[in-house]
């Protein structure tokens, strides 16, 4: 059997674990198994550049952060162009597959990387996609894997904001990535007392952003703790359309939403505003336990799909059991916070605000 691996888009915590489980499986119930490992993700396939890997390489990295194979992102927008070389990259990657006789390419990737292997299954390439990404954001599966080892990065990030935030009087933002949904701003603010959160799924009022530290000011709290999407928007934001936001974006002077948040506060409160942007530490490191547990099991659940030529799919966790989610269900459709959904109201409930 031979098999192809790569790894695409931006990377996170238990990649290779991810892959570990896959081979593993793999090793242990075929004969005769080849791994290629296509590098930096797409590109890897693209250009034919890969390296044949032993079940020896994927041992002792169930651990280790980052990927084995590299990472690189190839915008689904453009896979139909043809690069900066002229190259047919659909034609260059369906090519080496088939010259490499290949039986299955397990990709582990987000929402563009899951669209890209949609695309490569209606070529007729048999694929099998593993959700990966921190911000959990890929429809048909409850959880992706990186998720829960950057809500602990962000809330300890949040953790250490708090207690010079209480020594200084101060309202201080912590950006959480996130793209375009709010999943682990909401995990990681709740998960460490952050008393306002700001999601883009829940457009904020500046107003009510203000009347919420004054509430705290007066009742005595002399501190604020902020955790705020990246792409958090304000209400009036939110009714521009896409043209009029990017262009408004692109001449805004501060180098993101947090900041003008910060201004915001600064004028209205009388207080110091500060932000905080742990940024891509929060795809680093090890993966948490729970990530390697999801991720031994999505493997193995992969490594059966290739068993059993059931191709197509993504293999997600679904009710805590793993699954085989048709690419065409799944590829290109968001999952977002549900602005009216149970987790939000009991947030709402404890008096945490959320801008709105
Ligand atoms: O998709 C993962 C993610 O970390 C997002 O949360 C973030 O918006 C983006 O990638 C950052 O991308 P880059 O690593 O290309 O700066």
């Amino acid at each position: 059997m031979k098999i192809g691996m790569l790894t695409s888009g931006g990377d996170c915590q238990a990649l290779n674990a991810a892959m570990r489980g896959v081979v593993k499986t793999l090793a242990n119930n075929v004969d005769d198994l080849t791994i290629y490992g296509f590098s930096n993700g797409y590109q890897g396939l693209i250009y034919g550049k890969y390296r044949i890997l032993t079940k020896a390489d994927f041992s002792g990295i169930l651990t280790v952060g980052g990927t084995i194979l590299g990472s690189s992102r190839t915008p689904f927008k453009q896979i139909r162009e043809p690069g900066e070389d002229g190259v047919d990259k659909v034609h260059a990657m369906k090519s080496n597959y088939e010259k490499l006789g290949l039986d299955c390419l397990v990709i582990l990737g987000g929402n563009g990387t899951q669209k890209t292997a949609n695309l490569l299954r209606e070529e007729g390439l048999n694929v099998i996609h593993l959700p990966k990404t921190i911000d959990n954001d890929i429809y048909g599966t409850d959880v992706t894997f990186g998720f829960y080892s950057a809500i602990d990065i962000a809330c300890h990030s949040i953790d250490c904001i708090h207690t010079t935030a209480a020594s200084h009087n101060r309202v201080f933002i912590v950006e959480v990535m996130g793209h375009k949904v709010g999943w682990l701003t909401l995990y990681a603010g709740v998960g460490s007392g952050a008393d306002i959160i700001l999601i883009p799924e829940i457009p904020y009022d500046i107003d009510k952003v203000i009347a919420g530290i004054k509430k705290r000011q007066e009742s005595g709290k002399n501190f604020t703790i902020l955790a705020v999407a990246e792409g958090a928007i304000s209400k009036e934001d939110a009714k521009l359309s896409k043209k009029e936001l990017k262009k408004k974006i692109a001449k805004s002077p501060y180098p993101s939403v947090s900041y003008k948040i910060a201004h915001e506060i600064e004028e209205a409160c009388g207080v110091e505003a500060r932000v905080t942007v742990p940024g891509h530490m929060q795809r680093g490191g090890a993966p948490d336990a729970y990530d390697r547990i999801l991720c031994t099991r999505l493997g193995a659940a992969a490594g059966q799909a290739i068993i059993d030529k059931d191709y197509g799919n993504m293999i997600g966790m679904v009710n805590g059991e793993t699954k085989r989610i048709p690419l065409e269900k799944c590829a290109g459709k968001l999952k977002s916070v549900d602005p009216k959904g149970k987790m939000v109201r009991e947030i709402k409930a404890l008096g945490i605000s959320f801008g709105d």
